[in-house]
């Protein structure tokens, strides 16, 4: 989704913000701009398309300022072309606004301006705001207090960043429900939407909170709520380095990501296992533990792929701690009128801990008394800081758009908060070491699934031209078959569905002939011969099938036309195995199809508006 820089300080401006920007591409965009001040003089550059566009016009017009504010823009409200890419600015052109989010009531606002002789050149929301906060200068009222009068007049979602000519020596910033940062260095500022894009120039930041606006000066910052509150805001020391941010070498970040796995999972794990007594430490859900092992029900909330994890959490939660699950679309969740009890606690799962949908969701959550945990990778998001307690699945940062390491360390997690609470509850420390013991030998075998790349990527050549998938599997493997069909369609536009094996009779076999390739998850569990069944069915129709089997299974080679063989692990854990073939075929076939695998089309990585 959009994306936000700003600079203050001695150096040029621009080099910085495009290099920002391009820290941000991965979150999905569809033009960008900058808007910089020089003394007296403000100028801005805009362009549809990539931020290379953007760097080539601003090189051409040669614009150099020590200040300056950059932005990358996914539509909400008007199509994708210069005039409604950010900046927005007034007539003068004194004054410069980027935002992102949707002021609701824009219409309102704007008619209101209109009759004081405003003029509006884009169809965008965002652009009211300029004018708004140009009146006020116009009363005046200095550039702080104008954004702050100017807010206080908004309905909606804001991350802000205002410069002025006429007070060139601050960038003014505000947030509410779309994030962002300040980055303090050695006598230069930076903000941004994401700490990606900060942190190759400081490791210190400072996480603005909703209702705060700030003025951040070269070698100061002072922030206050928008009700003119004083603030005193905490200084936080990120741990991330350049290298994580980058491709290290891997033509794609979602291939480096899907490498990554082992490590990830490692991570996730690590310290969290205590082997001689069975159980899982979380320092996140200290003083939380009890009070979740005794609720009465757990309400999972997440989108995507994070609701996929969910699903397989709900599976693990009910085998091992004998507590009733619901997992809920976060966006559906937010608009009913769910009901919580007291002894139920939520559980919000988001890899970037910003998606509008699961934050509301929270926040509604958590307005109604409920006890409310968060399972996050990104450090310091507005759902690990929105939540009572929670754990992070210490990924490590995802820029693929496309989830893949998210998905199995939040697997990990889920599995972690399993072993916990299963421990609390009726799990004997006799099994509680056996889980744990699965739980160790998982890295490995992810290492060994993906020496089958090469493998997967031969199985992928023959489904370039295909334009509908079908993902089975049951049980633990049901989200899988999900999470597999969701891989696909997102980065290789193909239609993909996936369905519980046994539901095929129930409608989907009908698509079933010649042109269908079925995607089978049949380990050799409980439900394998149930599965085998299935896979007959589709045979019988002449169906193409891939299956995902166990290593030692020989029967299934016969039935199907291709088999990728991977390690076996206990139940509960066997998603986070069989996901890592279908993201490998996912991505093949993308990369075969000359598709943008890390941005696909239409999509953003972090979903910030509804
Ligand atoms: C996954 O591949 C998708 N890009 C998407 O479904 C994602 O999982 C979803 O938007 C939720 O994001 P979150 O985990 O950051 O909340």
């Amino acid at each position: 989704m959009c994306g936000i820089v700003g600079y203050i300080g001695n150096k040029n401006s621009v080099p910085i913000l495009i290099e920002g920007l391009k820290r941000l591409e991965y979150r999905g965009y569809d033009s960008a701009g900058i808007g910089v001040i020089n003394g007296k003089i403000g100028s801005f550059v805009k362009s549809k398309g990539k931020v290379s566009v953007l760097e080539e016009k601003s090189a051409a017009d040669g614009i150099e300022a020590k200040i300056g504010i950059g932005h990358t823009r996914w539509a909400t409200h008007g199509e994708p072309n210069e005039i409604n890419a950010h900046p927005h600015f007034n007539e003068e052109k004194s004054l410069f606004l980027i935002h992102n989010g949707i002021i609701e009531n824009y219409n309102v606002l704007k008619t209101g301006l209109k009759k004081l002789g405003y003029k509006f050149l884009s169809e965008t929301d965002s652009e009211v705001l300029v004018h708004l906060i140009d009146s006020y200068m116009k009363k005046d009222h200095g550039l702080f207090q104008a954004v702050r009068l100017s807010l206080n007049q908004v309905e909606g979602t804001y991350g802000i960043a205002v410069i002025s000519t006429k007070e060139p020596n601050k960038i003014i910033v505000a947030k509410k429900g779309s994030p962002l940062v300040i980055g303090i260095g050695d006598d230069e500022n930076f903000i941004a939407s994401d700490v990606n894009a900060l942190i190759a120039h400081t490791s210190q930041v400072v996480y603005m909170e909703d209702d705060e606006i700030a003025e951040i000066n070269a070698d100061s910052f002072r922030a206050k709520s928008i009700h003119d509150k004083d603030i005193e805001k905490e200084i936080h020391d990120v741990e991330m380095n350049l290298d994580e941010i980058t491709k290290g070498g891997y033509p794609h970040f979602m291939l480096k990501e899907i490498m990554e796995q082992p490590e990830a999972v490692r991570n996730s794990l690590r310290g969290r296992l205590l082997l001689d007594e069975g159980i899982a430490r979380l320092g996140g859900l200290q003083g939380f533990a009890d009070r979740l092992a005794n609720s009465k029900r757990i309400i999972i909330t997440a989108c995507g792929t994070s609701w996929h994890a969910a699903l397989v959490g709900e599976y693990m939660l009910e085998q091992f701690a004998g507590i009733p699950v619901e997992v809920e679309y976060a966006s559906e969740f937010r608009y009913r009128n769910p009901i919580i009890n007291k002894d139920d606690a939520l559980l919000f799962i988001s890899q970037s801990g910003e998606t509008a949908d699961t934050l509301a969701a929270l926040k509604e959550a958590k307005r109604r008394g409920a006890l409310v945990l968060g399972i996050c990778n990104a450090v310091g998001s507005s759902i690990a800081r929105e939540s009572h307690a929670g754990v992070y699945t210490h990924a490590g940062p995802e820029i693929g758009v496309a989830s893949t390491k998210a998905f199995t360390t939040q697997l990990s997690v889920l599995a972690l908060i399993t072993l916990l609470i299963a421990r609390k509850k009726h799990v004997s420390i006799v099994d509680g070491k056996e889980i744990i013991k699965e739980m160790q030998q998982i890295p490995e075998k992810i290492e060994k699934i993906l020496q089958m790349n090469d493998e997967i990527e031969k199985i992928a050549e023959n489904f370039v031209d295909s334009t509908n998938f079908l993902y089975l599997g049951r049980g633990y493997n049901f989200p899988v078959a999900l999470e597999g069909a969701l891989k696909l369609k997102e980065i290789s536009y193909i239609h993909a569905e996936g369905y519980p094996a046994a539901e095929m009779k129930h409608g989907p076999i009908a698509l079933i002939d010649e042109n269908m390739p079925v995607v089978f998850i049949a380990p050799t569990d409980s439900v394998y011969d149930k599965v085998i069944s299935n896979i007959e069915e589709v045979k019988a129709r002449k169906g193409i099938i891939i299956g995902i089997a166990s290593e030692n299974d020989n029967k299934i080679d016969s039935l199907v036309d291709y088999s990728i063989k991977i390690p076996d692990t206990i139940r509960m854990l066997m998603p986070i195995l069989t996901v890592i073939p279908l993201q490998l075929l996912a991505y093949h076939v993308a990369v075969k199809k000359g598709l943008n695998v890390d941005q696909p089309r239409n999509l953003a990585k972090s979903v910030t508006v509804e």
